[in-house]
């Protein structure tokens, strides 16, 4: 019926499983969308440009790309607040000053901070997906007021309209920028976000596994000689 929860198809990601590593090219992708349209709403609180460096980008290209920004600093010597560009170091500056503008500009409904958004809800990287590609004419029996339906959002009624319609950015590499495409590329962006240290994560799981196996056969090894004469 009208209302009830779809289930959330799976995507493949390249980080899944124990080998999972993020992709360099999808996240920088995945970048250009969130810089020219979330953005626009959403802030990325805990990242700072020089965290850039784990989508492939060295230091000169970090530095251009805070440059593109401007950031509030200060108080300086007479105690006021000043605007200078933005350097590695800064974290990447938000929308809306305050909570209260966030949600005046947006009907009433702040848009919530993406840095950890890709753990957040139930179905991690696949619901933003899904949350993207999602929305579609609400069924007749439902009257979506301002807002907009949307398959995966719990609910269905997002204060969110559709923020992607196919080539709102040109893709540096050339890849075409469908719907599909420029979701999969966000979701893996703010994966990353949400867990730059994934890779090494799994990289020490992997490493323990294979001590604990070693290390099994050694023991036994060892137990094996030690009550070798143990009638
Ligand atoms: C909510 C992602 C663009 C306004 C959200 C949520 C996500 C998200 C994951 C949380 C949904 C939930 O609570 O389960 C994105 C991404 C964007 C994008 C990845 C870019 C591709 C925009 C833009 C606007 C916007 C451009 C403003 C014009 C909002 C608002 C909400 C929201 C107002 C709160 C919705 C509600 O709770 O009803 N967005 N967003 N978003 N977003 Fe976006």
């Amino acid at each position: 019926a009208a209302g009830d929860a779809v289930e959330l198809p799976e995507q493949e990601w390249s980080f899944d499983g124990v080998f999972g590593t993020y992709d360099k090219a999808s996240m920088q992708r995945g970048f250009q969308v969130y810089q020219k349209v979330c953005s626009a709403c959403h802030s990325l609180d805990l990242i700072a440009f020089r965290n850039l460096t784990d989508l492939g980008y060295n230091e000169d290209e970090i530095k251009a790309i805070a440059a593109e920004y401007t950031v509030e600093d200060g108080p300086n010597d007479e105690g006021e607040m000043f605007e200078r560009a933005g350097s590695a170091s800064d974290r990447f500056p938000a929308p809306f000053p305050n909570e209260k503008a966030a949600a005046s500009a947006n009907g009433g409904k702040a848009p919530p901070d993406l840095s950890l958004m890709a753990k957040a809800r139930v179905g991690g990287p696949d619901y933003l997906y899904g949350l993207l590609t999602g929305y579609e004419d609400a069924p007749a029996d439902i009257d979506v007021g301002n807002l907009s339906y949307n398959k995966y959002f719990p609910g269905h009624l997002i204060s969110m309209s559709p923020p992607l319609f196919g080539d709102d950015v040109e893709y540096g590499d050339g890849t075409e920028a469908t719907v599909e495409q420029m979701a999969t590329d966000v979701s893996h962006f703010l994966m990353w976000a949400a867990e730059p240290k994934l890779e090494a994560r799994k990289q020490t799981g992997v490493k323990v596994m294979i001590f604990l196996i070693i290390f099994t056969l050694i023991m036994y090894a060892a137990k094996r000689k030690a009550f070798a004469k143990v009638h």
